[in-house]
């Protein structure tokens, strides 16, 4: 957590600056391909969401919780960078903003209505169980959680966008995290690897039922990259996985 915090704290004006744009400030973007929850109703219907409290975590500059505020919901946005959240507070909103680890969340039981995350929080956690337990902690009975992380599949892959990210280069099923280190070995930036497997058992070990698993394809329109997804990447391999869950 100490590692990621940092990694965001010092990287949050330059992921804004290069991905702002893309994401909007008020838009809900699901990932790099560009699946907006204006087509996917992934948290149910737009209409049905007025009034809804919901969750967002991992919210980087807000953005989705934006969205969910104009479309009537009651949106929460918390991260555990600072940095980021100064970039929600520069574009502004109507709604709390919340610096906080999503394996603590600071919340009473039964809270909210619904929970979402675009890449937030749970690609960078050792223990994703432990937030999805607090994240359904946090939800009413019945309550959705839809989040997003880089497809499984990708981590067999080199991270980059040309022809070079497209031969196999790990094992897929090699669960040592990524790890950056500074110049005196200590850790500055942690991704960990899930198998679509491990994160099946993780939602349901964390309480939830799958609804579905979405893999958005890499439509025609979109022709920038991002890190290593790409074009040419996205219309071969997923990129990026969408887990909705009910709280049983
Ligand atoms: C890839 S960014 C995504 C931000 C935003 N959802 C978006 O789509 O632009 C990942 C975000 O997760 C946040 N994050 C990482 N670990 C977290 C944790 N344990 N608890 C809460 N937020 C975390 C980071 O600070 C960062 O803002």
């Amino acid at each position: 957590m100490r590692a990621n915090r940092g990694w965001w704290d010092r990287n949050a004006d330059e992921y804004q600056t290069e991905h702002g744009t893309f994401l909007g400030d008020d838009r809900f973007v699901w990932g790099p391909e560009g699946l907006d929850e204006v087509e996917a109703e992934l948290l149910g219907p737009a209409e049905e969401l007025k009034g809804k409290t919901v969750l967002e975590i991992g919210a980087g500059a807000a953005q989705c919780a934006r969205w969910l505020a104009g479309q009537g919901a009651r949106p929460v946005a918390l991260d555990l960078s600072h940095r980021q959240l100064q970039h929600a507070l520069r574009i502004g909103g109507d709604f709390p903003l919340v610096c906080a680890d999503a394996g603590a969340l600071p919340f009473a039981d039964g809270s909210f209505d619904l929970a979402c995350s675009a890449y937030g929080a749970l690609p960078f956690v050792a223990e994703p169980v432990r937030v999805l337990k607090e994240v359904r902690r946090v939800l009413r009975p019945g309550g959705r959680f839809v989040f997003s992380v880089t497809h499984p599949i990708r981590w067999a892959f080199p991270d980059e966008p040309g022809p070079e990210g497209l031969t196999v280069a790990a094992s897929y099923f090699d669960r040592t995290p990524y790890v950056e280190q500074d110049e005196d070995g200590r850790a500055v930036y942690v991704e960990h690897h899930r198998t679509v497997g491990d994160r099946v058992r993780d939602v349901v070990a964390g309480g939830f039922r799958l609804v579905d698993l979405v893999e958005p394809e890499w439509p025609a329109w979109n022709t920038q990259e991002w890190g290593g997804w790409s074009p040419l990447r996205g219309n071969l391999i997923p990129g990026t996985a969408v887990f909705v869950c009910e709280r049983d």
